[in-house]
């Protein structure tokens, strides 16, 4: 018997504990290997990778909000090549769970990427239909239910990892999303992708972000993506991975409740390297003063 408290499968994934790095904000683990002891993660998912690589959008890439942040990255990546041969062996090495975010500017594009991440040894394939940074592609998969059941058939046809959809909150009908990417065979769901912003320089009298629009996350957005988590746990019978906003253990235990089984954690390690090695403690400790065997009897308890 597994007598860690912490310990669950994800897509018949075992993890150490339900807390991993969230896509764009851990890069591939290098930095933070520096600094900290990543090997306690529950698993990593990796910077979003696109087909060809990309140097990311110009112009301002991150701007500081009440309580979070507004990001235009616009999936500056290597390529799903490099990351193959290596990227993914050097996430191995860390121990975690391995996880690739794949975002596409066509379908082309996603199937190819999935192909070619078939050569490499991650354990789950995360399908990036949530990217609001990318002008081709990107969020325009994950808005209407179509179109995301539709890449998702196609993706898990031509991919041998276990496949979680990342799904946008900008999505007008979010449940019914979630239940076609369910019905198109989707393992797993992580929600939420960051909310469409904007910021404005008043001074130069002109938009902040060359894209015009931007994506907010940090614990601003914490209530709302809670909201989402619970409605969409209500709807299908897929785990879900659980995030927006986490900075606590207590964060991390309401999206548990909520239904997710387990978390990502993105804006707070800007702040904080090191807030996802407390998360992990201050669960476990969580553990003790309830009595739990596992910290899974508590999830969906909401
Ligand atoms: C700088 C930055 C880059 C991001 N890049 C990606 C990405 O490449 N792929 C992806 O799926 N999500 C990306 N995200 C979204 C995060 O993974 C996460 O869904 C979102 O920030 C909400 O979680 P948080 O509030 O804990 O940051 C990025 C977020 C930030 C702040």
């Amino acid at each position: 018997m597994d007598c860690n408290p912490l310990s669950l499968t994800l897509c018949g994934v075992p993890l150490q504990n339900p807390v991993i790095a969230a896509s764009g904000t851990f890069g591939f683990g290098h930095e933070y290997a520096e600094i900290m002891d990543v090997s306690r993660l529950g698993g990593i998912s990796g910077k979003g990778l696109t087909l060809y690589g990309s140097s990311g959008n110009a112009g301002m890439r991150v701007y500081e909000t009440p309580s979070g942040m507004l990001n235009s990255i616009g999936l500056e990546n290597p390529g799903v090549q490099h990351f193959v041969e290596t990227e993914a062996p050097y996430m191995r090495s860390l121990g975690p769970a391995v996880i690739a975010n794949l975002g596409g500017h066509c379908e082309e594009d996603y199937l190819e990427g999935a192909r070619l991440l078939n050569e490499a040894d991650i354990d789950i394939l995360e399908l990036n239909i949530s990217c609001p940074n990318v002008r081709a592609g990107g969020m325009a998969f994950g808005m209407l239910p179509e179109p995301a059941a539709d890449i998702t058939r196609r993706v898990k046809a031509v991919s041998r990892h276990p496949l979680m959809v990342k799904l946008s909150p900008n999505a007008p009908d979010l449940v019914a999303v979630a239940r076609a990417c369910e019905s198109a065979g989707a393992d797993a769901l992580s929600l939420v992708n960051t909310f469409l912003g904007m910021a404005i320089d008043v001074k130069q009298k002109r938009a902040v972000f060359e894209n015009v629009y931007a994506g907010l996350s940090g614990p601003a957005i914490l209530p709302i993506a809670l909201r989402m988590v619970h409605q969409v746990a209500h709807a299908v019978r897929i785990p879900i991975v659980g995030l927006g906003g986490i900075a606590s253990a207590e964060d991390a235990l309401k999206f548990l409740m909520a239904g997710a089984r387990a978390v990502q954690v993105g804006t707070m390690t800007f702040a904080k390297p090191g807030a996802m090695l407390d998360i992990v403690d201050g669960l476990s400790d969580y553990c003790a003063e309830e009595k739990l065997q596992n910290l899974q009897e508590i999830v969906g308890m909401i």
